[in-house]
């Protein structure tokens, strides 16, 4: 199977595991509506939000739609990943622009896009899919990237959408023709995921048949307006069968040879190709100059695989297109999926992202083509804007001092497990049992303070006010008391904090 290669490819190839896992602190003062919503924007480097992301989500995303810097050479898009390798550290935060034809941009796009493809994966549900939009410019490296990570045979489709349309001075020559169309390429994560297509109804059509049918049954050979059926045939149904039909104007003789023939409507639904360029890919209502998305078209592709109650991830969020077609869909259509953006530049966050929706939420005026305003009707709801704060760990591999009980509990239980704890998590020494297998943390003085270190040391008597769980026990804490002979008794393994919580 042919691979893609470029230059870089072997320093990024692990970079989605080493990057440290990150904090998210919301903001209350730029949050909006009901926190509870579970609606999020975050605001940082998708790169650093998908790592903090995961031990709420891995596996849970249904919908990931993004829409990264199609790479023009036009655009001003900063590639600084903190990859230590002597060639992207000479490409570290330079501004990737228009560099000739040395091609060198295709690389740095592929090396910035490969880590956060890695993370996407892991945050989508094993039923879930991922839309990319791109341009000719890296259409064919971003497939051959996807094959790699999702797998070729995840791939489902490119749907097509119309550009905008360009003038030329008459007769001017031009070297190639204006592109029609851009892409949205959709992989699944498992090769059994089914999708909702997206229909067009239609006029239904009446058709009317011949009411006979190939072979022998004695029992559908009556005389039906006075014919029977040709040789070697019988009519479709029994006698009791046709005359219900007959009354129900659902069966009748044919107009020219008086022959029964009966109606047949079809479906008036017609399962949309992936030619979409019914739909203009660029919205013009936000104004907002990097590649606003068509509202409707986020709208087709949020319908088509999510459920009603859905998480659906945009980590290239811009104008927050994304957030406004699920609010849309959600009061149109019913339902209360959830959406999570992140975008990297902190005033288009404030000022663009986390505004639009504010607007789209509590209602908003627009100009009218002829003059004056009009209201828009708010879509209701709420989100909580975040930032990234420190890693998990300092310099020195110890825990920062801001990460709470349930920071490091949702952590380990992630590194541990792969897997995400719930959204609201009782606080617990015992934070989860997977695979037979329950996972105590002791931090924080979650024992309370009458005890050593305020309950972070497992000794006889901690072990002993610990929820119980009869099979294998895994503790962390700051150090124990116990002999390792009675840790094996009790099937317990004891992991000590920091050096043996895992930091990436
Ligand atoms: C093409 S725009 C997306 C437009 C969006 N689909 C809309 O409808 O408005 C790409 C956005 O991704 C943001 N971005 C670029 N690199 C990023 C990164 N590493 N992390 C998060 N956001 C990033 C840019 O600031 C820009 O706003």
């Amino acid at each position: 199977m042919p691979t893609l290669d470029w230059i870089g490819k072997k320093a990024v190839e692990n970079h989605h595991n080493e990057i440290p896992f990150r904090l998210l602190k919301c903001d209350n003062n730029l949050s909006v509506g009901d926190p509870e919503e579970g609606n999020l924007i975050v605001q940082g480097d998708n790169l650093h939000a998908l790592k903090a992301l995961l031990p709420y989500y891995a596996g849970k995303v249904k919908c990931i739609y993004i829409d990264p810097p199609y790479n023009t050479g036009n655009e001003k898009w900063i590639y600084n990943d903190n990859v230590n390798s002597p060639e992207i550290k000479r490409w570290l935060n330079e501004v990737v622009g228009r560099e000739g034809e040395d091609l060198s941009r295709h690389d740095k796009w592929l090396c910035m896009m490969y880590p956060r493809l890695q993370l996407l994966r892991r945050l989508l549900s094993e039923d879930g899919g991922i839309f990319i939009s791109v341009d000719y410019n890296e259409e064919s490296n971003c497939r051959l990237l996807l094959d790699e990570v999702f797998g070729s045979s995840n791939y489902r489709n490119t749907f097509v959408v119309s550009r905008v349309k360009k003038n030329i001075k008459e007769r001017e020559k031009v070297k190639s023709a204006n592109f029609g169309h851009n892409s949205i390429l959709f992989y699944s994560k498992s090769n059994r995921t089914l999708i909702d297509p997206p229909t067009k109804i239609q006029e239904k059509k009446v058709r009317w048949h011949a009411f006979d049918a190939p072979g022998i049954r004695p029992t559908m050979e009556y005389e039906l307006f006075g014919f029977k059926p040709p040789k070697n045939r019988h009519w479709m149904y029994s006698q009791n069968r046709a005359m219900e039909m007959i009354n129900k104007e659902l069966l009748r003789p044919n107009p020219r040879s008086g022959k029964p023939q009966y109606r047949l409507e079809e479906s008036n639904i017609t399962m949309l190709d992936t030619n979409w360029t019914d739909l203009q890919e660029a919205g013009f209502k936000w104004n907002f100059p990097n590649g606003e998305k068509n509202v409707e078209l986020i709208k087709r592709i949020v319908r088509m695989i999510s459920d009603r109650d859905s998480i659906i991830l945009d980590s290239f969020a811009g104008s927050g297109t994304t957030a406004h077609a699920v609010l849309d869909l959600n009061k149109k259509e019913g339902g209360n999926r959830k959406f999570i953006l992140v975008e990297l530049e902190e005033n288009i966050c404030k000022e663009v992202t986390a505004e639009r929706v504010k607007r789209v939420i509590s209602g908003y005026e627009v100009e009218k083509p002829k003059g004056g305003t009009e209201k828009v009707e708010g879509l209701g709801g709420g989100f909580r804007y975040c930032k990234l704060t420190k890693p998990l760990f300092d310099e020195f591999g110890n825990v920062n001092k801001e990460v709470k009980f349930e920071d490091l509990a949702r952590h380990i239980f992630f590194s541990e497990t792969g897997q995400p704890l719930p959204e609201k998590i009782i606080k617990s020494p015992l934070i989860g049992i997977y695979d037979n297998t329950a996972y105590y943390l002791l931090y924080n003085g979650i024992m309370g303070d009458k005890t050593i270190n305020g309950g972070n040391m497992l000794t006889s008597s901690i072990l002993k006010s610990l929820p119980k769980y009869s099979g294998q026990k895994i503790i962390f804490g700051e150090g124990t008391r116990l002999s390792l002979s009675r840790l094996r008794k009790e099937g317990i393994i004891f992991k000590q904090i920091p050096y043996e919580v895992k930091v990436t």
